[in-house]
């Protein structure tokens, strides 16, 4: 399994900070304490401040005490306007006229369901409510989103909303950063996250409610979560849980939760006309882009909202939209882009909720993170080109990809219904009505059906799930992946042939990574090689590409990678020596930019590398580095990774060694010219064709020393065709 994309961090705080940075002067200490009271417990960090000041400030002469004290009332009036313009904001969501009712559902029922449509507040405003109901002071509140950016994101919001600082009383917990403290009583965080504190804490003790948010996204881990909420339900009644959902088909979360109470806002949404495409695009990027800039000269004012798959699709976008605009100067009115993608740097993430000046128009360029996980203003015009990033996982032959495919009828009218929160509004559909009624699935299939099971069966088995075949799931994962996840557990070592989870098993689930990658960490023991795999499996995590290459300098930025693949060490090794040398030059950002490497991207990476080795410290890893032993390094991946191996065939494409797939290495890789004859890879990504992704050399043997359980001699017998002069370093003889 591909590691789930990896998030740059979302700077989050910058936004709820904006209110609570101010400075405040001096003023009288009665005063300062009048003020504390007044502005409850929410400003105390800077009434403190303001009692500082003030002492300090007392030899003061009057001219400048007067100054100061005007200043200071000034910036208590803005911060009072700022929190009554945000008090009058909340009250004009949709859903704060059914706030009591909400309430009183809560109270009378411990399982709702709730409908809105996005942008209604159900993620930044149930909560609150339930804060303001006193439910904080019986324990947490506790609030899942399948996305990272969306955690972070919405408890920024709620913070500010709130007038708190960011980590303290609302904070949220994503995978390798946990921004709460023991004050926090609104949490937000990825249902990933939630799955994971099952492992400390079964019954979910420190929680007074539970909202599994964006439920009609059926990710993976929010299907599993039902099954796991709807368990402790049953022993823990004072345990209230909301499933909120921005689709009507909400009969079914409420059959499956035993006929839980569905409740249901109103929409306020206005009408939104569709137009299709009349014949198929080809280029659906180009004719997005030509979407937008009609929209721009032709239509009435209002944001336009374009879908695209991936950061490199909306980076081309961006450039396409440069080109186009450029040349037209003044004739055109102002155009604001906006990119919103997992990756992008937290910074111009927060430029999508930025006000469009006047006269221009802002384009936001998404990924399906905007379908209904965010709720940007303004926006009137949306163009959909239909399609979405999706993992598929083939259980026959264990291979997982990620693949850009339709998106399904209801992400659809999703998409539509963006245009349409604030005013009446435009979707432009780059497809034919045709291929909306025919080749779009009414619904997304759900993730737990079409992907590897291999990360939530390891957890489920932690937790002492043994009968999975009967777990209480929405919609059963396929037998066979579920067969297909337990065996990979047991050549993994993970499960014995009962099914048992071994003592590596338990180690390997302490550690948020897919069962591939924690078995690969614990295999580097054997080889005197931790800290060094551990880099590894952090550089991989990451998610985001690591290396650029600017255009204009592409022969520079590869000399100064290829330093780091001296010797044909291959990627994975590659990723250890740019760490290193990163470290050797202390960590900066002015060796990342000489060496066309992202320092955002290495920061990360470190901050990675330093919870692993916590977390191995506590499995009680024998800590040891030897970056020499590539060998070792390489081994160490390929215990984890021997389902990922291919060898190399005539004509320069490989082979996976069971269930034969043809696959090639990725262009990116420092092994697409050497072709080894036999090959470990992280990840498969389908664009023109299946690419290896993070390719190293192994020796064939490595095979059957490392997975006794998975192959044979004969697998890796040589089939004595011969191979291409001059390819394949036969490295295996
Ligand atoms: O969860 P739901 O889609 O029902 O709505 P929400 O996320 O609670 O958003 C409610 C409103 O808060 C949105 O319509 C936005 O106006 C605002 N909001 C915002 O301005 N910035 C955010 N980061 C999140 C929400
Ligand atoms: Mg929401």
């Amino acid at each position: 399994a591909g590691p789930m994309a990896e998030q740059d961090r979302w700077e989050a705080e910058q936004l709820g900070r904006t209110r609570l940075g101010v400075g405040v002067a001096s003023a009288r200490a009665e005063a300062a304490a009048e003020e504390a009271a007044k502005y409850e417990l929410l400003f105390e960090d800077q009434i403190e401040f303001v009692k500082e000041e003030l002492l300090a400030g007392d030899g003061d002469d009057d001219d400048a005490l007067s100054a100061r004290e005007r200043e200071r009332a000034a910036r208590l009036a803005a911060i009072d306007d700022e929190r009554a313009r945000m008090q009058a904001e909340r009250k004009e969501l949709p859903i704060y006229p059914w706030r009591q009712e909400f309430l009183d559902a809560v109270a009378a029922h411990q399982i709702i369901i709730i409908v809105a449509e996005t942008g209604a507040g159900k993620t930044t405003q149930l909560p609150q409510y339930l804060h303001e109901a006193g439910y904080s002071k019986l324990g947490r509140i506790g609030c899942t989103q399948p996305r990272r950016v969306a955690a972070m994101s919405v408890a920024a919001r709620v913070a500010h909303e709130m007038g708190v600082k960011l980590g303290h009383e609302v904070g949220y917990s994503i995978r390798f950063e946990d921004c709460t403290s023991d004050k926090t009583l609104i949490k937000y965080m990825t249902d990933g996250m939630l799955l994971r504190e099952f492992l400390s804490e079964p019954d979910l003790a420190s929680y007074s409610v539970m909202m599994i948010d964006e439920a009609h996204e059926r990710t993976l881990h929010t299907d599993v979560l039902f099954g796991l909420v709807k368990d402790i339900g049953r022993f823990r009644p004072d345990l209230k849980l909301l499933v909120s959902s921005a689709t009507l088909a909400a009969e079914k979360f409420s059959a499956y939760f035993d006929d839980a109470p569905v409740f249901q806002f109103p929409g306020r949404r206005y009408e939104v006309e569709v137009f299709y495409a009349k014949a198929p695009e080809a280029d659906y990027v180009d004719a997005a882009i030509q979407s937008v800039l009609r929209i721009h000269t032709q239509e009435p004012a209002g944001d336009v909202l374009v879908f695209f798959t991936g950061q490199e699709e909306i980076e081309a976008a961006e450039e396409l939209l440069k080109q186009r605009t450029r040349g037209l100067g003044s004739r055109i009115a102002e155009l604001v882009v906006a990119p919103i993608y997992a990756n992008l740097p937290s910074e111009m993430q927060a430029r999508i909720f930025e006000p469009t000046p006047p006269g221009a128009r802002k384009v936001v360029l998404a990924t399906n993170i905007a379908e209904t996980s965010l709720t940007i203003d303004g926006i009137r015009y949306v163009v959909d080109p239909g399609f979405a990033k999706q993992n598929s996982y083939n259980p026959r032959t264990g291979m997982e990809s990620l693949l850009v495919a339709p998106i399904s009828r209801a992400s659809a009218n999703q998409r539509a219904g963006r245009a349409g929160r604030t005013s009446a509004g435009k979707c432009y559909r780059i497809y034919t009505h045709w291929a909306f009624m025919n080749e779009m699935d009414p619904d997304t299939v759900p993730e737990i059906q079409r992907t590897n099971l291999g990360n939530v069966v390891l957890l489920l088995k932690s937790l002492g799930i043994h009968d999975l075949v009967n777990f209480d799931f929405m919609d059963p994962p396929p037998a066979e992946a579920l067969l297909r996840a337990l065996e990979q557990l047991y050549a993994l070592g993970a499960l014995n042939d009962r099914g048992e989870l071994t003592k590596l098993g338990r180690r390997m689930a302490e550690f948020p990574l897919d069962p591939q990658l924690a078995k690969a960490l614990l295999a580097s023991e054997k080889f005197g090689v931790s800290e060094d795999v551990a880099t590894v499996c952090a550089m991989v995590s990451i998610g985001s590409a690591v290396f650029y290459r600017p255009k204009d300098k592409a022969l520079h930025a590869d000399n100064a990678h290829k330093a780091f693949s001296r010797g044909g060490v291959g990627d994975h090794v590659m990723l250890l020596n740019c760490y290193n040398a990163w470290a050797e030059a202390g960590f900066s950002s002015a060796w990342c930019a000489e060496s066309f490497v992202q320092a955002k991207s290495m920061k990360r990476a470190r901050d990675i590398r330093d919870q692993l080795v916590g977390l191995m410290e506590r499995v009680e890893v024998e800590m040891a580095s030897d970056p020499n032993n590539t060998d070792g390094i390489k081994k160490s991946v390929a215990a984890g990774f021997f389902y990922h191996t291919a060898r190399l065939q005539r004509d320069g494409s490989y082979r996976t060694v069971k269930a034969p797939t043809t696959v090639h290495i990725h262009p990116s890789s420092s092994l697409r010219e050497a072709l080894p004859k036999w090959v470990v890879y992280h990840e498969l990504v389908l664009t023109s064709k299946e690419f290896m992704r993070t390719v190293s050399e192994i020796k064939a043997d490595w095979l059957v020393e490392l997975a006794p359980h998975y192959y044979s001699r004969k697998d890796i017998a040589d089939d004595g065709k011969k191979l291409p002069k001059g390819k394949g370093r036969a490295a295996d003889a």
